[in-house]
């Protein structure tokens, strides 16, 4: 008999049919009812043995963990919330778990305990939801941008340049760590390293997304990136995954736009195609919520808040605005922030939370950065202290989408790029759109887990991703 997933056997498989299914034992109940995952969907199969005809040294073998093949005939089920259940003609065992040694029991595990034994955690209801959301999020992203004739640009990983300009980058270096070139003083010698320069990984594909949409007309990024922050948050991780479209022919206007249709179009299609996962996460949050102090409460539930940021537009303001906002909120007024609010300071998560949480409670575009605050590439505005920047605030995540229209302009780039003390050389392979039919462009950055955190609502990034990296984690 050919092997069933148990997600087809639980839906579309008719009553009366035999069918084979494999998975692992979730539990085994009374020596007669196994409970059988095999990561398709979160509901078990349950497998019903007549245990009077077993042979007891294969019923002991049942165990939660072992790897099973179960065969037999679909019934109605007798109890309620599943529509089918296996009556067991065949057991077989692939592999026998050790209960006792086994660290998954049939019961909630804290998140922290979990994240402690990530090369298991996918077996659990939480991250086996958690990672079928975030599969169907990535699928929806190519499908997005394919339906819209942009073309997916793989960018590299080990990059020369530092595209944010922010310095936080992971250093590459060739294996041969025993023998390394050494300079004279004794530091790695990156001329005589494998690059014959230094190298890093990357922090953002968009330098090179530029250069493909100067031909293309408009591309997108998806691939992982590294930043070396040392911020210990449940919003960063040191690897995570960003995709970044970059349009030619493009402004501010359009490009908010499109990350508007772009987030909502994504979350439409996981709760048109993940319901049950979706369910299952909104339930999940509920209960969490409960144990928490009523002013942490978000006071809506995942369904709702998708439904909400489907339905509805996002707010836009200015930076400018946003800071007005903030000097007079009660928040401010009664010294609530930790740090204070001013014109030209970049805006902690405490301040965007207070906009998109408090004040406006649902997603804002806040435009229209200071330059000062903001990377060399943006498109410098008319009145010399501003840059087209937007980024897009998410209630209980802060920031998750970072873009801009580029400065096109050759001259004004370079002047930039001075003023920062930029390596013009360099980076003049950049600079060269600008010299050769350059166009107004702009382009964003979507943080991928970011993004899972805010349609599982899982509160800590460590949970949306399958094997973390964080200062001082990198297990598994
Ligand atoms: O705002 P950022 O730094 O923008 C860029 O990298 C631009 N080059 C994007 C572009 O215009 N093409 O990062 C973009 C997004 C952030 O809004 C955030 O969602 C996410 O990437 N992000 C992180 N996510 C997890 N861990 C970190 N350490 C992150 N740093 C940024
Ligand atoms: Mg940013």
């Amino acid at each position: 008999q050919k092997r069933i997933k148990i997600k087809d056997a639980l839906v579309l498989a008719p009553v009366g049919s035999f069918i084979t299914v494999m998975g692992w034992v979730r539990n085994f109940r009374s020596n007669r009812f196994i409970d059988i995952n095999d990561g398709s969907c979160n509901a078990n199969l349950q497998a019903v043995l007549e245990f009077e005809k077993e042979d007891p040294a294969l019923l002991r073998r049942i165990t939660t963990g072992a790897s099973v093949k179960v065969s037999g005939e679909l019934v109605a089920s007798q109890g309620k919330g599943q529509r089918v259940e296996l009556k067991v003609d065949h057991v077989d065992i692939f592999g026998d778990s050790d209960a006792s040694a086994y660290p998954l029991q049939p019961k909630r595990h804290s998140l922290e305990f979990l994240r402690e034994i990530a090369h298991l955690r996918f077996r659990t209801n939480t991250f086996g939801a958690v990672f079928r959301v975030r599969h169907a999020l990535a699928f929806a992203v190519h499908q997005f941008y394919n339906e819209r004739g942009f073309l997916y640009l793989h960018t590299p990983i080990i990059t020369a340049s530092d595209a944010e300009g922010a310095g936080e980058l992971f250093r590459v270096t060739t294996l041969d760590a025993a023998n390394p070139p050494l300079t004279e003083d004794g530091r790695v010698d990156f001329k005589q390293d494998f690059f014959g320069k230094p190298t890093n990984l990357t922090v953002s594909g968009q330098l090179e997304g530029e250069l493909g949409a100067m031909a293309f007309s408009e591309i997108y990024t998806f691939g992982p990136t590294f930043r070396a922050e040392n911020s210990n948050t449940a919003r960063h991780l040191a690897e995570f995954w960003m995709i970044e479209p970059e349009m030619a022919f493009c402004d501010l206007e359009d490009n908010m736009n499109l990350a508007e249709e772009f987030i909502r179009y994504i979350i439409s299609y996981v709760m048109k195609h993940n319901e049950e996962d979706l369910q299952f996460l909104d339930k999940r949050l509920e209960e969490e919520e409960k144990t928490k102090p009523e002013a942490e409460r978000s006071g809506m539930g995942l369904l709702e808040k998708l439904n909400f940021v489907v339905d509805n537009p996002f707010e836009r303001i200015t930076y400018t605005q946003a800071i007005d906002i903030l000097l007079q909120s009660p928040a401010y007024k009664k010294k609530k922030f930790k740090f204070d609010v001013s014109w030209g300071i970049d805006m902690q998560s405490e301040h965007e939370r207070y906009l998109v949480e408090k004040h406006f409670k649902r997603p804002v575009i806040v435009t229209n950065y200071p330059k000062e605050i903001k990377a060399f590439y943006m498109r410098q505005n008319d009145d010399g202290k501003t840059v087209a920047a937007m980024d897009i605030l998410a209630p209980g995540i802060g920031e998750i989408v970072g873009g801009s229209q580029r400065e096109e302009r050759l001259d004004k780039l370079v002047e930039r790029m001075e003023e920062l003390h930029l390596p013009l050389e360099e980076l003049s392979w950049y600079l060269d759109t600008r010299r050769f039919g350059t166009v107004p462009h702009a382009g964003f950055g979507l943080g991928f887990e970011r993004m899972v955190q805010f349609v599982t609502g899982m509160g800590n990034i460590r949970d949306v991703i399958a094997f973390p990296r964080t200062p001082n984690n990198c297990e598994f």
